[in-house]
């Protein structure tokens, strides 16, 4: 055990992983008051009432003197060393007359509940309460998460989903850490594993940790309907309320999206996040989420084409009326002030900003490799483009009757944009990658689509460093 505490650190600095821990909250122990209708822990002279059909397993964690009590068919109670039971009349002093007390029912707690689990990126993080907060359809377990329920306790959860089954990384239930399906199937056959998890699809723990620095996707949309069943949003006072990727309510605030390159560190980033700005006292108030969510990107703005991702952080304020918003869109600046300075080092070309002030603005990393090599794949993007058309013209696809002036403007224009030193990236030997394309079949062939995605490519890449109108013109 020891061994293995000592380990993580070692992990967490080689970045082997990127581990988020969700923990489930709700317990079905004995001596939680809450569990109880009377909203006090039975003892002395009070009867105890399980209720007859109730499934479920309650941990009991001391000894308790009760006048009686009646059980459910289908139950067990997990007796932690010492715990016990036993009958007899009024001797607890400190307890009341006696009442009748019923355990609450457990069969209407659902896994897919985000408003019943807490995140955090370690054990420890769990146990200290230094929690992370995410978006709706992030706060239920995502595919790559451990899954951690607290180990002195029972509990009941439907883990009733839309597919067959639901997959995470690991499980760990009453001091034990499954990370291998046939050993967790195995306990869910069993009478206490029964109890604990019910419903009509199967926990399964046979899924990958995410691997990605730069993050992974959750994997929960698909539950999207079923997650936000179990959430009311709540009535907001901003401008222009912002509705996060993975969200199931409105909210006010700000939302930055970052383009990433491939040495971005999620969880380095949100750390940096942390210790940059949220602890500062005028940003304690504020919850941000910071994870990786798909952008589909569409031709005319209707037909899906592409799927790429971005990093999206949400950033929400405690503020009310008009301040509502307002500090969210100042750490939204900050941030953005942060990727101006520093984005070439942590791996992000670019970053912008919407907030619920209806305030928005964009920034771009400052000049590095990964800025240059941006630029080099814009220029190759835009000479493929211009390759195609010249393809296109020689096989008599489109009509083009003054294409020299086309190159003459090309050429003219380029210099004229990008002055100098970029000059010589025409030296580059990835450019003759852009001679040999119109060789590879299929690719430039009489499928116009082909075309205009690259065209479109072209901008995106392009768009950052550049007008963009200098393109369409
Ligand atoms: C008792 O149960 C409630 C709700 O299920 C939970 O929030 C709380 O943490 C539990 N209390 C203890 C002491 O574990």
């Amino acid at each position: 055990m020891a061994t293995t505490r000592d380990l993580l650190p070692f992990l967490c600095m080689f970045g082997s992983a990127l581990a988020v821990y969700k923990q489930w909250i709700p317990d079905t122990n004995f001596e939680n008051a809450t569990n109880w209708d009377k909203g006090s822990v039975p003892c002395g002279s009070d009867q105890v009432v399980f209720p007859a059909q109730g499934k479920v397993a309650v941990y009991v964690e001391t000894a308790h003197t009760l006048a009686g009590m009646s059980l459910p068919v289908d139950g067990e109670f997990i007796l932690a060393s010492g715990a016990g039971f036993s009958v007899g009349e009024g001797q607890d002093p400190g307890c009341g007359a006696g009442v009748t007390t019923q355990f609450k029912e457990f069969d209407s707690l659902k896994w897919f509940d985000p408003a019943l689990w807490k995140a955090a990126s370690s054990v420890d993080d769990l146990q200290k309460g230094s929690y992370l907060f995410f978006v709706h359809e992030e706060s239920v377990p995502c595919h790559q998460d451990d899954v951690v329920f607290r180990d002195a306790s029972s509990f009941r959860v439907d883990v009733s989903g839309n597919q067959n089954t639901v997959s995470v990384k690991s499980v760990s239930v009453l001091r034990q850490k499954f990370s291998s399906n046939s050993d967790f199937s195995q306990f869910m056959t069993s009478t206490l594993g029964k109890l604990l998890f019910h419903g009509s699809s199967s926990l399964r723990v046979d899924e990958p940790s995410c691997k990605d620095h730069t993050g992974c996707e959750c994997g929960n949309s698909g539950n999207r309907e079923r997650i936000c069943a179990n959430v009311e949003c709540s009535h907001l006072d901003c401008k222009k309320p912002l509705r996060p990727v993975g969200h199931c309510c409105d909210v006010c605030g700000a939302i930055v999206t970052i383009q990433f390159s491939t040495s971005f560190n999620l969880d380095s980033y949100r750390q940096r996040l942390q210790h940059l700005f949220l602890a500062l006292p005028k940003y304690k108030s504020i919850q941000m989420a910071a994870s990786k969510v798909p952008k589909t990107h569409r031709l005319l703005g209707v037909i899906p084409y592409e799927t790429s991702h971005d990093i999206q952080v949400v950033l929400l304020d405690q503020n009310t009326g008009s301040e509502s918003g307002v500090l969210a869109e100042a750490l939204a600046r900050d941030i953005l002030k942060d990727v101006q300075d520093q984005g070439s080092h942590l791996g992000i070309d670019s970053a912008d900003f919407h907030a619920s002030s209806g305030a928005s603005g964009s920034d771009v990393a400052g000049m590095s490799g990964g800025d240059v090599a941006g630029i080099v794949l814009g220029i190759l993007a835009l000479v493929t483009f211009l390759a195609v058309i010249v393809i296109a013209y020689h096989r008599g696809l489109v009509r083009m009757p003054r294409l020299p002036s086309l190159s003459r403007w090309k050429k003219d224009n380029e210099i004229d944009e990008l002055g100098g030193p970029i000059d010589h990236g025409f030296d580059n030997p990835m450019f003759e990658k852009s001679q040999a394309l119109p060789e590879i079949p299929g690719l430039y062939g009489t499928d116009s689509l082909n075309g205009i995605t690259l065209t479109h490519s072209g901008v995106h890449f392009v768009n950052p460093v550049y007008d963009e109108t200098d393109f369409n013109a």
